[in-house]
């Protein structure tokens, strides 16, 4: 298939690109560069020994976004492309509904113009808010927590909003947990700018040196070591439940979540990562990041009965590959520079 990517050059997108092509399939990144260098591009090639056609455009720009399609007439659509950073989504809401949901509406209309039936859609797990763990597919959306949980949960009641008047449409929301890890080469994975929000990449930056402890937010939640607890998946597992649920697309709206089923805690993941690459993470214990739910993971049946996908990456592959793509990416970047 011809497969539309936004968001293509980004952390998840780029593995993605990586398992379509090795799967065999055409891709074409849209991408604007708003959290990606053009570079990943050339990245994708060297792994894959394919070029993905690259157009650097805005999602939300209609009529780019009609060129795209006319010109190429894609056979099916992931969208990735989308603003991600919780905090941030507090401080400037209104940049967060703007061009999450109007990226959707946009490329949603250029699918049903040029009869394009299959599209996938990057959601998340924070839809589901603090509910008893694990989570599962038919529980409500309560994502009521920030402005970009809030863009996740808007974008897939439209999403099915438009599936059920348009019997030929296949809507996939793929609700991911905590991706981490790298592809294998050390060529591409995840590399925020400034301080990480997110665990991995905090961690990676103190074994690197970069940042001098990790702060765990909290250890007195009812978990097993007090400390948050997250279904971290590795990327590359989560880029291949792309593949298949695209490949396995049909009419309707198909809900899978994406993770392992299992739950890590902070001070689990900081012995894992130590373990794995023989490092030393020193950390000190902080107060509780506001926002924060104690658990956070998967029921993964669905995805295993219907799609015939399971996450095959343990956690130890999770932290040596992170670790793998945070040494390479600085000699090749010069990020502190
Ligand atoms: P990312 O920021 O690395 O990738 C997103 C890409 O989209 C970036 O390359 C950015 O430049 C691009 N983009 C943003 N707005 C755009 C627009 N209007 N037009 C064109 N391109 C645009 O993020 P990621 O971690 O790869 O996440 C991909 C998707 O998965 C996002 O929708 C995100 O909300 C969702 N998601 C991510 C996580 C996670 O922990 N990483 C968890 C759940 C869901
Ligand atoms: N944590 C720390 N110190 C840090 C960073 C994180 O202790 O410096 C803890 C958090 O309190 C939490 C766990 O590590 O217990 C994981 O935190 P992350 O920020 O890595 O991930 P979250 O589960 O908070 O959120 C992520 C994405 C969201 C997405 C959600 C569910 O950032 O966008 O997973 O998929 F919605």
């Amino acid at each position: 298939m011809r497969i539309l990517v936004t968001g293509g050059t980004g952390y998840i997108g780029s593995h993605t690109c990586v398992e379509l092509l090795n799967h065999g399939h055409d891709v074409i990144i849209v991408d604007n560069l708003a959290n990606s260098k053009a570079e990943i591009v050339d990245r994708i090639e060297a792994i894959t020994g394919q070029r993905p056609l690259f157009y650097r455009a805005d999602a939300t720009d209609a009529q780019a976004m009609d060129l795209i399609f006319s010109t190429h007439k894609p056979d099916g659509v992931i969208h990735f492309a989308g603003l991600k950073a919780v905090g941030e989504s507090v401080a400037v809401p209104l940049a967060y509904y703007r061009n999450n949901l109007l990226s959707t509406i946009v490329v949603v209309e250029s699918c049903l113009k040029h009869g394009v039936n299959r599209f996938v859609f990057s959601s998340s797990a924070t839809v589901y808010g603090d509910q008893q763990v694990p989570f599962f597919e038919t529980m409500e959306l309560r994502a009521r927590t920030n402005p970009y949980g809030e863009t996740k949960a808007m974008c897939e009641r439209i999403l099915s909003d438009v599936a059920a008047v348009n019997p030929e449409f296949s809507v996939t929301l793929l609700r991911y947990f905590n991706p981490v890890g790298a592809h294998k080469s050390g060529l591409i994975g995840e590399a925020p700018e400034g301080i990480p929000n997110n665990l991995m990449p905090y961690i990676t930056q103190v074994a690197k040196g970069i940042l001098k402890e990790l702060k765990v937010f909290g250890n007195d939640y009812p978990t097993v070591d007090g400390t948050g607890v997250r279904d971290y998946i590795h990327v590359v597992d989560l880029a291949e439940g792309h593949v298949v649920a695209l490949e396995k697309a049909s009419s309707g709206v198909h809900i899978y979540n994406l993770g392992t089923g299992r739950g890590t805690s902070v001070l689990e993941l900081v012995k894992a990562f130590e373990e794995a690459n023989n490092l030393r993470i020193p950390y000190s214990v902080t107060e509780r990041r506001p926002g924060d739910i104690a658990e956070c993971y998967a029921d993964v049946s669905k995805a295993k009965n219907q799609l015939g996908w399971v996450a095959k990456r343990n956690v130890v592959e999770m932290c040596q590959d992170a670790w793998r793509f945070e040494q390479s990416y600085q000699v090749q970047d010069k990020r502190q520079d």
